[in-house]
């Protein structure tokens, strides 16, 4: 980070994501390759951090790369079928000993606590167990997977008491049937059905790159479940073994209730935090149910924005647009866009260094869920790039929120002479002021 004040407004802008993370339930997929990079320590160090932020973790790891160096020292190899591994009982003794040693990776770095580093009093509890428990896969196109096999039922009471008791709850690909066998499972299996069992609030997957790219390789931010099915069946050939595991496993934990799914680099440093502590982010989420975006508004939400202010014009809190003001200003607002339904907006003015906030409304139905709060935040990053030092408004009923977001009451001669001359006396709005650069 460049400089002292840098590092501030950063830690400041991310309070309300610290906010929003904490007492959240997030399941990790951390793949073999990433226990292995060179980024690892970077992760382990943002892994601590969540915990001190009171996010409840579980993580799961893969040990596919580990494995294979395991089969190939002792000169042999599994058989795939449908891209799962054959487990005889022969290379089970070296799958459960490359899980062994993955895991006690993961473990040792999870239990770092070294002076002059980010781990320094992490103090971090890691709990193993049996919480998930496994059954074959069976015989498939009459191939015997032997000792492969998939979740059968996840123990939630047991695994959220670990997680309740602060610990990071540690899982491995490998889990036992009632019958008392051992079965290797794929990690992603691991992660998806634990993550819909304890209703997770986000499933995080470790990837190589930054997410998901279109044909042009541009990184896709954001994927609904339809869309994120129809990514897919048309990627299916151009995208990694990997990569499909991952997404599939976003798409399926949000198919059993999970709100959010990211894809993450385990590559770039910081990519965690990024993702989770800022807007913009730094890989793709597949999210599940509404989403709610903010965006710049266009012509076609002239109807959404018409429908959410006239009852607040009639009722005197706004003043009066007619539609065809508001197709000509429409670039001037912003939306909150719930599945195609304008739930909030607002709008901005500028007047030279100076900008009116003006038409913040949020629908009577989505009020006190900090979407006009989030819009204003959305306004001001807006401002600043216009290189807007103040923000000012006129109200007659709405003062006291202003205020709480840090507005202070102006007089008619703090306004740009242009808004002075158009203040309408009968209205007797209060005018406020909000300096938003230093
Ligand atoms: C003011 C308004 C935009 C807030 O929208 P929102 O999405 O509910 O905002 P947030 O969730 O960020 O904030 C909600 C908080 O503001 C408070 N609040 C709402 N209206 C308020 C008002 N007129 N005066 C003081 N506080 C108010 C709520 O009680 C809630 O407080 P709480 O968190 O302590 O319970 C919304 O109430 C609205 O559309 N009001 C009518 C239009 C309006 O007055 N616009 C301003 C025109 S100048």
């Amino acid at each position: 980070m460049a400089n002292t004040q840098d590092y501030v407004k950063w830690f400041r802008h991310s309070t309300p994501y610290i906010n929003r993370h904490s007492d959240k339930t997030f399941v990790l997929m951390l793949p073999g390759e990433a226990i292995t990079h060179s980024n690892f320590p970077n992760i382990v160090h943002d892994i601590a951090l969540l915990c001190s932020l009171d996010v409840r973790l579980v993580l799961v790891h893969g040990a596919r790369p580990q494995i294979d160096e395991r089969l190939q020292i002792a000169d042999t190899y599994s058989n795939f079928h449908n891209n799962l591994r054959i487990t005889d009982s022969e290379s089970l003794k070296l799958v459960i000993q490359a899980i062994g040693e993955a895991r006690t990776v993961v473990e040792a770095a999870l239990s770092t606590s070294l002076p002059n580093s980010p781990m320094h009093d992490a103090d971090m509890q890691v709990i193993s167990g049996n919480f998930v428990v496994a059954m074959p896969y069976g015989v498939i196109d009459g191939v015997d997977l032997q000792h492969s096999g998939k979740v059968r039922k996840v123990q939630t009471k047991s695994l959220n008491a670990a997680l309740d008791s602060g610990a990071v709850v540690l899982l491995s690909p490998v889990a036992y049937s009632p019958t008392g066998e051992i079965f290797n499972l794929t990690f992603s299996d691991v992660a998806t059905h634990v993550a819909g069992a304890i209703k997770a609030d986000k499933l995080l997957a470790f990837v190589e790159g930054n997410g998901v790219t279109d044909s042009d390789g541009n990184l896709i931010r954001q994927l609904s479940l339809p869309e994120c099915k129809q990514y897919l069946a048309e990627y299916d050939e151009q995208i990694s073994f990997d990569l499909k595991q991952a997404i599939s496993a976003c798409y399926l934990s949000c198919l059993q209730g999970v709100q959010r799914a990211q894809l993450i680099s385990y590559s770039t440093d910081g990519a965690l935090l990024t993702e989770l502590f800022t807007r913009d982010g730094l890989g793709t989420m597949i999210y599940s149910g509404q989403y709610e975006q903010l965006r710049v508004a266009t012509i076609d939400d002239v109807a959404g924005i018409l429908g959410l202010i006239r009852p607040l014009e009639e009722q005197g809190i706004l003043v009066r647009r007619s539609r065809e003001i508001l197709e000509t200003e429409i670039n001037k607002f912003h939306v909150m866009d719930k599945d195609g339904t304008i739930v909030a907006c607002a709008a901005l003015y500028p007047y030279g260094d100076m900008a009116e906030l003006s038409c913040v409304a949020t629908h009577p139905d989505y009020r006190n869920g900090g979407r006009a709060a989030a819009l204003l935040e959305q306004m001001e990053n807006q401002a600043r790039k216009q290189k807007i030092k103040q923000l000012f408004l006129l109200t007659t009923q709405t003062a006291h929120w202003f205020i709480e977001q840090g507005f202070v009451q102006g007089k008619l001669e703090d306004l740009p002479m242009a808004k002075q001359e158009l203040y309408n006396y009968q209205r007797n709005s209060k005018i406020f002021i909000k300096q938003i650069t230093d």
